[in-house]
């Protein structure tokens, strides 16, 4: 890390684990530091920074609606004009669905959300991670080939560039809109492709930077948090006995500040496990 005042940032950060993780951040850094609290509505990032003031690092908020095609790149690079570097990018952020929407009606906005707003993050952010800076993209430990059939194992395995790991997610997407996908081999639940694509986009990045990174103390990777007790999870099962977001947090926050272990560069991380792709 560097000696000027570290700067984070967090995706999603109105409720949930992005909550826990700008507050677990503010905890964690110095008072000279900044934790930017980032979501699509200006009156709940009131409420958060005035939940999180006082904790330590300063807790600052930006309007971020991460399926905005511009504002990725147009806040990092405002971020970092004004700060020199974005140290820690946690992209948490996911749209919220429930076992009653029709997958048809909802795949468009959720893969705007969930797939094609973390590659913007990741290409905006990433290049510009100064020595020591982390790019933790919060995935699922779904989000291994795994959990698809093998014949659609090639539309996610070992792609070149973003623009393809785009285009492998774009066309997931269209075989849902036209229902092709439902009499196919895709899952039905809309979240395994999706965190397949993230995971995919990560491996795709970190491909094309590893050596580079390594060098510079820098960490690109995806994490599964596990089971959380929170909106997102709740509709779906029962999660009353499942950790909190501020425990859910601690494993993820550890990553963001702790050495980088090389066996994590590029892979989806859990409790500082590696889960496998394959
Ligand atoms: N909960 C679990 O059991 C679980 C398990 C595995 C992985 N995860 C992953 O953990 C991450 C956090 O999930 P969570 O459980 O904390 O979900 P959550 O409580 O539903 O929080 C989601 C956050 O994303 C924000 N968001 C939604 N659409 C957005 C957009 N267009 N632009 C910017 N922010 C947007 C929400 O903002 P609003 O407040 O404005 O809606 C909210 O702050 C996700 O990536 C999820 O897939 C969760």
């Amino acid at each position: 890390m560097t000696d000027r005042p570290r700067v984070a940032l967090v995706t999603g950060a109105t409720q949930g684990l992005g909550l826990a993780l700008v507050k677990g951040l503010a905890q964690r850094l110095g008072p000279d530091d900044v934790v930017y609290a980032t979501g699509r509505d200006r009156g709940r990032l009131d409420k958060v920074a005035a939940e999180l003031g006082g904790l330590g690092a300063q807790v600052r908020t930006e309007l971020f609606d991460v399926a905005d095609p511009h504002r990725a790149e147009e806040l990092a690079a405002a971020l970092t004009e004004r700060h020199g570097g974005v140290d820690i990018v946690f992209n948490n952020a996911v749209m919220a669905v429930t076992p009653d929407d029709d997958a048809r009606a909802i795949v468009g906005d959720y893969t705007q959300v969930n797939n094609f707003g973390t590659t913007r993050v990741l290409r905006a952010f990433t290049p510009r991670l100064p020595d020591g800076g982390r790019m933790i993209v919060v995935a699922s430990s779904l989000g291994t080939l795994r959990y698809l059939a093998p014949v659609l194992h090639r539309q996610f395995d070992d792609l070149a560039t973003l623009d393809d790991v785009d285009a492998a997610v774009a066309a997931w997407r269209d075989a849902v809109r036209d229902g092709s996908a439902f009499g196919g081999a895709w899952p039905a639940f809309v979240n395994i492709p999706s965190k397949i694509g993230q995971v995919a986009a990560v491996r795709t990045l970190a491909a094309q930077r590893r050596d580079g990174d390594l060098a510079r103390g820098v960490l690109v990777c995806a994490v599964c948090p596990g089971m959380i007790n929170t909106r997102i999870s709740s509709v779906w099962w029962d999660v009353s006995g499942a950790p909190t977001p501020d425990e859910a947090a601690v494993a993820l926050l550890e990553l963001a500040q702790g050495p980088v272990n090389p066996d994590h560069y590029g892979a989806l991380v859990r409790e500082h496990q590696v889960l496998p792709w394959r």
